[in-house]
């Protein structure tokens, strides 16, 4: 079986590569990288780097370099296209043996929320809509936000869904499944009927599921989710992930709230980070969800005991997956929406601007708890909040917190200390990149390459210079980006990988290359400062040459030639200093 390219790389783009290694590996962010203990080598302290940007790993002490695909082969330790094939399953994409054509898995329910999607969000600017639009207006939620969520409308009919998706052929079977729709003795009926319809989308951005509202009268219940299906399944779902991912990795943090209701009020604050766990149950697979967008976490629940209670759960989750999330607490019982409304966006994002560490959140629970004029009280808050402290992992943060109970209950910081059992912290410490001196010809090939990969107009500029880089390994990496570029008429590093697979020489380099600590933007100057420094290296190597077999030639005439093909490099070298 072989697969071209852009089937490769559509299977690749689907993915993110922190989230696939995050289910290997566990990995930290720093700075606009992630890292983690390597895998391929007996790595102790975190080595390895992933970078979503390009969308590959390398390990600085071993230098094991690769793209999404090179990861679960080596790790896994299967053939190429066996990694293809699980990474597109991992991408719910299926790839046809023999055909070059990739069909997604499970395309009817697929299928079937992309077309109930467009119908609600239609209702919606339909005459039937109207008094939803008042409502949703009513709620400070304008034309263009209701359409960069999606927000529709199922009718108040018992079944127009039904009838649509009918008449595109699906049979009933297929229809039930998909939750929408159910039958009765008689016939299908839709299963959401006037309500508003917020789309919840998968980490892809396909519609898979709704959280459907209601706005007018009082029924059973206010918010409803749209059943599990093999597309849908709630637990491992965030509202807004997909959307907040890009902001969350510039914010490099993440904002986790209730509802979409927050979320998008939020959102048209400027806040654009925050994702929902629909409801108060924020679970194991949330949290994993998270952390594959950022260890920085702040939580912003709803300011009721719900809430409160939310946010305990919440903190549990995520500690024991090794995260200590921030905690924001808003006032009088309001959610991330009523607040915003009543003090604006500016008074939120200060809010999240100062959140409290676990440990003061614990406090001002307890505090909120015990009477602290009473010595009972006041020995069981001591009591709680050695127990916590106990739970500190991070060395300075116990020390202040039991100086500060310490400080506030009058109790001898000896005392205190006995009653904790100390434990230890991981820590991350990235070793420092090997401090070799090269010669500036060695830089030049090494950044040449480096902004190859950034940009293809330093592509062109290579080519037409046609230089031939000095070592071996980035002359061979050189012509074959050249190459991959003339294929493919684009550059991206984790494509490149594949293109280079078996290559393990040059993919090292490209990892190498790629983690040089230089900037981005290309500077045009500088290229050409490279390339001639190229070439000086060529024509000088070159003049050896001439010397060389001058010193060997006995015939006078090619002896003439030679000197006088030397002299020549020699003098427009000179022109051009
Ligand atoms: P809330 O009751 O706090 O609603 O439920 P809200 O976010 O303030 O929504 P508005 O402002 O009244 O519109 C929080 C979330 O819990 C889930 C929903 O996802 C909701 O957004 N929920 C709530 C349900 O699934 N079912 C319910 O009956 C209520
Ligand atoms: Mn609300």
């Amino acid at each position: 079986m072989k697969l071209d390219n852009s089937t490769l790389s559509e299977i690749k783009n689907s993915l993110n590569i922190v989230d696939v290694i995050s289910n290997y590996v566990k990995l930290s962010s720093k700075g606009k990288n992630y890292f983690g203990i390597c895998p391929f080598h007996d790595d102790h302290s975190p080595s390895m780097s992933v970078s979503p940007e390009r969308q590959i790993y390398t390990c600085f002490s071993c230098g094991a370099t690769g793209n999404v695909f090179k990861f679960i082969q080596d790790y896994e330790n299967i053939t190429f296209m066996e990694a293809v094939k699980k990474c597109a399953n991992m991408a719910g994409i299926i790839i046809d043996v023999g055909e070059v054509r990739t069909k997604q898995k499970f395309q009817d329910l697929y299928d079937i929320y992309e077309l109930s999607f467009k119908f609600y969000q239609n209702n919606l600017n339909t005459e039937l809509g109207i008094p939803a639009r008042n409502y949703l207006h009513s709620r400070s939620l304008d034309d263009a936000t209701i359409k960069e969520f999606g927000i529709g409308l199922s009718l108040d009919k018992v079944d127009s869904l039904s009838k649509l998706l009918k008449s595109k052929k699906y049979d009933d079977k297929t229809l039930i499944r998909s939750g929408l729709v159910n039958e009765n003795d008689y016939n299908l009926y839709d299963m959401y009927r006037n309500r508003i319809m917020f789309p919840l989308y998968d980490l892809n951005g396909k519609v898979i599921g709704f959280n459907g509202r209601i706005y007018n009268g009082e029924k059973e219940s206010k918010y409803i989710n749209s059943k599990e299906t093999d597309i849908f399944k709630k637990r491992e779902l965030l509202y807004n992930y997909h959307r907040a991912r890009e902001e969350v990795r510039k914010q490099k943090n993440v904002i986790i709230m209730e509802g979409p209701m927050d979320v998008i009020r939020a959102y048209t604050a400027g806040v654009k980070n925050c994702v929902a766990a629909l409801g108060t149950a924020f679970g194991k697979e949330q949290a994993l969800l998270i952390r594959k967008l950022s260890d920085n976490v702040i939580l912003c629940f709803d300011g009721d005991a719900a809430g409160e209670k939310a946010t305990k759960l919440a903190i549990e989750e995520l500690t024991k997956i090794g995260i200590s999330p921030k905690i924001v607490r808003l006032e009088d019982n309001s959610d991330p929406d009523e607040y915003i409304l009543k003090n604006g966006g500016q008074a939120f994002i200060d809010k999240i601007n100062n959140p409290m560490n676990i440990m003061e959140f614990k406090e001002s629970v307890l505090k909120n708890e015990y009477d602290l004029s009473k010595s009972e009280d006041m020995a069981k808050y001591i009591n709680k909040m050695i127990s916590e402290i106990d739970n500190i992992n991070d060395d300075i943060l116990r020390e202040v917190t039991i100086n500060k109970l310490s400080k506030e209950t009058d109790i001898d910081i000896n005392l205190i200390k006995s009653k904790l059992t100390k434990k230890d912290t991981p820590k991350i410490e990235i070793k420092p990149k090997k401090d070799i001196k090269e010669n500036k010809y060695i830089k030049s090939e090494k950044y040449l390459i480096y902004y190859m990969l950034q940009s293809t107009d330093v592509i062109k500029m290579y080519q037409k210079k046609i230089t031939h880089m000095p070592t071996e390994v980035y002359r061979h990496l050189a012509f074959q980006i050249n190459q991959f570029y003339k294929d493919n008429g684009y550059m991206d590093v984790a494509d490149l990988i594949t293109y280079l697979q078996g290559d393990s020489e040059s993919i090292k380099a490209v990892g190498e290359i790629t983690t040089l600590d230089i900037p981005n933007e290309v500077n045009f100057d500088e290229i050409d400062d490279y390339l001639n420094n190229i070439k000086e290296y060529n024509e000088k190597e070159q003049t050896k040459i001439y010397k060389k077999q001058l010193k060997s030639e006995l015939d006078y005439n090619k002896k003439l030639e030679l000197a006088k093909k030397a002299l020549e490099i020699k003098m427009r070298r000179e022109e051009n200093d």
